[in-house]
């Protein structure tokens, strides 16, 4: 990732001809009423909403495609088959992977880590090595790993963070030793906004021999990602949070990786040919997708990727950026308000606690007023005890949010003060 790429890009220079209005009009979901009021929807680090574009997507897959991939010599099937290929592509080229084949389609995020804790952890991480993650994991970037030091009597580290939510660099890299056989990292935090210094992490985990699995889900809908130039060995995302449709994500993993890599599932099309006696596998990604994939979410992906092509993930990253300092500002002034997580590198999340008021009724009155928010411990429970707290309120912005619905939130937590003066 380029330094420009690294950051989002700052300022309203970069960001003129964002039309936020017209953007909103792509989204059929944010003309929804909530109580009487119009939905603020600032729950995007959960899903984002869908573009008219993804939805019309899917509707002309089940209408006009629909067919077995891989499989048929009919006309519909060389259609799904073609379609389905060019979403590979059209991925490969969103984050710069080097090859098509480097892209797995998967559920999402999740099932992305667990692949890769199941294939290449299971074959090369063994009793003694260790597993390093960070302190401001999403479970599911833990739970897998987890699970794989438990079977193979590994040790899972921990590099820990800051006050503000920052990586500390040093004690991370000290944390890499020659035992390190994997390293995983959320690239930005789900509970936090921390941007973590990937290309640096890498460069050390590298260094020390260690594989590099990156849980992306947060970052791809707000940064411009380039797997090549992070050095990435793997790379997770899911569409659900980048417009797209739910059910469907992407792992990218270097070739030479995934070659080496044992299947993950068994089933058809992950299959070269099977006999009672023996079964080859397919080439990659094929090995790695058994059975009858997500076709219409993986066509969904793609209408998700041209969309968010068609305004520029740079103009995005502004808009958003924009949003999170003026939220910062007018959320951080409001009495009580406590800010969790204020790395200097951000991505649009703003979690806060409310003197003594539980996350969950701060969340239930800013629902009576059309306002959606997360709130708990947003599966990131370290990062709570972390903070010594056992819950925040969640704010996430996405490309069509507003500095209105700012205001409004701003409105809903004055009225939660309100309630429990
Ligand atoms: N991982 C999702 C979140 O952060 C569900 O809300």
């Amino acid at each position: 990732m380029s330094a420009a790429a690294a950051v989002p890009i700052r300022g309203k220079a970069a960001n003129r001809s964002f039309d936020v209005e017209r953007i909103r009009k792509d989204f059929p979901i944010l003309q929804t009423k909530v109580h009487g009021h119009p939905l603020v929807y600032l729950d995007n680090a959960a899903t984002s909403q869908k573009p008219r574009a993804v939805i019309d997507a899917l509707v002309r897959y089940y209408e006009g495609e629909n067919a077995n991939i891989h499989r048929g010599v009919h006309y519909l099937s060389q259609i799904a088959t073609e379609e389905f290929e060019k979403a590979r592509e059209t991925v490969r080229a969103f984050v710069n992977a080097a090859r098509a084949s480097e892209i797995i389609f998967t559920r999402g995020t999740t099932e992305a880590l667990n692949l890769v804790a199941q294939t290449y952890g299971k074959t090369n991480v063994g009793a003694g090595d260790e597993v390093l993650i960070t302190a401001m994991e999403h479970h599911s970037n833990i739970v897998p790993w987890q699970m794989l030091c438990a079977e193979k009597g590994a040790k899972l580290r921990v590099a820990p963070m800051n006050d503000e939510g920052e990586l500390l660099l040093a004690k991370y890299e000290k944390l890499l030793g020659p035992k390190t056989k994997l390293v995983a990292v959320g690239h930005v935090s789900n509970a936090l906004g921390t941007i973590n210094p990937l290309k640096q992490m890498i460069a050390a985990a590298h260094a020390k021999g260690a594989v590099v699995v990156v849980d992306g889900a947060q970052a791809v809908p707000h940064l411009k990602v380039d797997v090549q130039d992070l050095d990435a060995d793997f790379y997770a995302f899911s569409g659900h949070k980048m417009y797209g449709p739910t059910g469907i994500g992407v792992l990218y993993g270097k070739q030479a990786l995934l070659e080496a890599m044992p299947p993950y599932q068994g089933g058809g099309d992950m299959i070269s040919s099977v006999t009672f006696e023996k079964t080859t596998y397919n080439k990659v990604p094929h090995k790695f997708e058994a059975g009858t994939p997500d076709m219409a979410g993986v066509a969904g992906l793609m209408a998700a990727i041209d969309y968010m092509n068609g305004i520029g993930i740079e103009k995005i990253a502004a808009h958003e950026h924009e949003l999170l300092e003026y939220a910062t500002e007018v959320i951080g002034a409001i009495e009580g308000v406590r800010l969790i997580g204020t790395a200097r590198e951000k991505a649009g999340v703003l979690s806060f606690v409310l003197d003594e008021v539980h996350p969950h009724d701060i969340g239930t009155i800013l629902d009576q007023q059309g306002i959606a928010v997360r709130t708990g411990h947003h599966c990131a429970q370290p990062v709570m005890e972390r903070f010594s707290i056992p819950a925040t309120v969640r704010a996430s912005f996405a490309m069509y949010n507003t500095k209105g619905e700012i205001d409004a939130l701003a409105l809903g937590i004055r009225k939660v003060r309100e309630v429990f003066a």
